[in-house]
């Protein structure tokens, strides 16, 4: 039992840990102009309008550090230290399978309940466009 638990309370805190340093850049951001829903707002914004870009693992590899994935991924020992490693991810698991978690975490958790070695699903949906799900697809699928 504590070798399940384990696992899921060292992630907690690293995201936790993660969101407070998060929440506190935001402070700045807010009182800096001093218009709280104007900051989740435009980021918002910015995530939907962004121009589709040729799918290449190049450009996967900067959506992985523009989205933060690393705040509860590792790879290469670099990123959440507790979190869920991608490293060899490709010699892992095949382009759908990592196609649709990123489609959809949740969904994909429950089709697969002993895939990930947790007993809940903990990855939030990512609100992706699909050039920007294929790239990361490229982007994870090369890492061997
Ligand atoms: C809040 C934490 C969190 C964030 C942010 C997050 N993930 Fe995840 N992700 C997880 C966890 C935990 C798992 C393990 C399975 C689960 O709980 O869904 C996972 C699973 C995955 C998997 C399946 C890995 C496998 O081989 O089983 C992929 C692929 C993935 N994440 C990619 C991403 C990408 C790309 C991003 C950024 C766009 C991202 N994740 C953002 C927490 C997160």
């Amino acid at each position: 039992m504590f070798k399940r638990i384990l696992p899921i309370t060292l992630f907690f805190v690293c995201v936790l840990t993660l969101s407070t340093l998060a929440g506190q850049a935001d402070d700045k951001k807010q009182r800096a102009g001093n218009e709280p829903g104007k900051v989740a707002q435009s980021k918002k914004k910015s995530r939907s309008n962004r121009k589709a870009r040729s799918i290449s693992a190049s450009l996967g590899k900067d959506l992985y550090k523009q989205y933060q994935c690393y705040d509860c991924h590792s790879i290469g020992g670099k990123g959440c230290e507790n979190g869920f490693r991608l490293d060899n991810e490709g010699s892992k698991r095949t382009k759908a399978f990592i196609k649709e978690h990123l489609v959809d975490p949740d969904k994909h958790f429950d089709k697969h309940p002993d895939a990930f070695g947790t007993d809940l699903n903990l990855m939030p949906p990512q609100d992706l466009e699909s050039w920007e799900i294929d790239s990361l697809v490229e982007y994870l699928y090369s890492l061997k």
